[in-house]
């Protein structure tokens, strides 16, 4: 199959090409686009069949929901049973925006788009270029990030190339998103709201609206979780990952540092590619290290510029080959704590504190 990359540069281009895309989506085909969050592979989510196609180009687990996305308020009912009082709340202040709210759903949601649970996840996308398409398109658009299964979620058109050449008809390229990793998860089906997944809305943000929200234990820890049945079904897979080793390191600001470079010394002295993951502060201090690569991620001071690039940067890592990533940590509230949680899925949970 031929991949089209389509470059949307203005407002007037955002017409024409976002109706070839949405006449795609009507026909049961897939499209990529980009939402403020990552990079979102699409299909008709009533449609089990094109739901079934996403499955399929990105090896992802059938049992693995999607995220159903809309553009409006009035498509809410047409998809979710139950709607609670704090849900409205949340969603007249949060939407368009980087959150998702599971909710019971209604039975024109196939079991193919949720993986066969009763409950639909719902986003409503800020992204000018996802809701001119969802819009477009007359339907509900399921998407999950438009990685391959396993692999760092695409944050620009290009990370989407790399994966998806070949496998789908068309790719929207609006440019780098602009916050670089997924939405926030929230369950508001039954009882008390659980965030299943941290992102850039924060669990104080949502409780000043909702009042008590819960933190789904399986993803606030800093071990990997024993014993607990995470909630989305997502979050149990190893993702975001890199192919390299990803060893995080965490401690006093020049602890890390020494520790950090005598892990490359060990590793590059045995024959091994290793990169390091700095920040703006610290990227000098690993001046002569042996490493193959040395990055910063951002600035310690703008947890915004760490989350928008941190995939990218996994990506990078990818690309030369690094059979060891040692990383700096952010452990901190609200964005840290969304960028750690993705960070210690890359690592598969390898923490060294100094
Ligand atoms: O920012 C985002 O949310 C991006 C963009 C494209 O919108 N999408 C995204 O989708 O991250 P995906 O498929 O990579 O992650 C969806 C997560 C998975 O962990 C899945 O298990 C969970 O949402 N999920 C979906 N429906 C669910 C449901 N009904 N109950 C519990 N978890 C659900
Ligand atoms: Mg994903």
């Amino acid at each position: 199959m031929n991949t089209k990359l389509v470059k949307i540069q203005a407002a007037g281009d955002l017409s024409s090409q976002v109706k070839e895309a949405a006449a795609l989506i009507r026909e049961g085909r897939l499209v990529a686009f980009p939402t403020e969050t990552v990079y979102g592979l699409g299909a008709d989510a009533l449609n089990e069949e094109a739901a079934a196609k996403i499955y399929a180009a990105k090896g992802r687990p059938s049992d693995n929901p999607l995220i159903a996305h809309i553009w409006d308020l009035s498509q809410v009912n047409l998809i979710a049973g139950e709607v609670p009082d704090a849900a409205v709340k949340i969603m007249e202040r949060f939407w368009p925006g980087p959150l998702t709210i599971i909710l019971k759903k209604k039975s024109i949601v196939p079991d193919g788009t949720t993986g066969g649970l009763d409950t639909v996840a719902i986003r409503m996308p800020s992204h000018p270029v996802a809701a001119a398409l969802i819009r477009e398109s007359g339907t509900v658009i399921a998407a999950p990030s438009a990685n391959i299964s396993g692999r760092p979620s695409p944050t620009t058109a290009r990370h989407v190339y790399e994966d998806m050449k070949g496998r789908i008809p068309m790719i929207l390229d609006g440019g780098p998103v602009g916050i670089g990793i997924e939405s926030t998860i929230i369950d508001m089906s039954a009882g008390t709201p659980v965030i299943l997944r941290p992102g850039y809305i924060s669990l104080k943000e949502l409780s000043e609206v909702a009042g008590t929200v819960l933190s789904d234990p399986a993803i606030s820890g800093r071990k990997k979780p024993e014993n607990v049945v995470a909630k989305a079904p997502g979050m149990k897979y190893r993702h975001y990952a890199p192919r390299g080793q990803m060893i995080l390191v965490e401690g006093e600001k020049d602890r890390v540092i020494s520790k950090i470079r005598d892990l490359v010394s060990r590793k590059t002295a045995e024959g091994y590619r290793a990169a390091v993951l700095a920040t703006d502060e610290t990227i000098e201090a690993y001046h002569g290290c042996r490493a193959d690569l040395i990055k910063s991620m951002g600035s310690r001071s703008d947890p915004n510029s760490i989350a928008a690039s941190l995939y990218g940067v996994l990506r990078d890592c990818d690309a030369m080959k690094a059979d060891y990533i040692f990383s700096e940590s952010f452990f901190g509230e609200g964005l840290g704590d969304a960028i750690m949680n993705r960070m210690l899925k890359a690592a598969a949970y390898h923490l060294i504190s100094v």
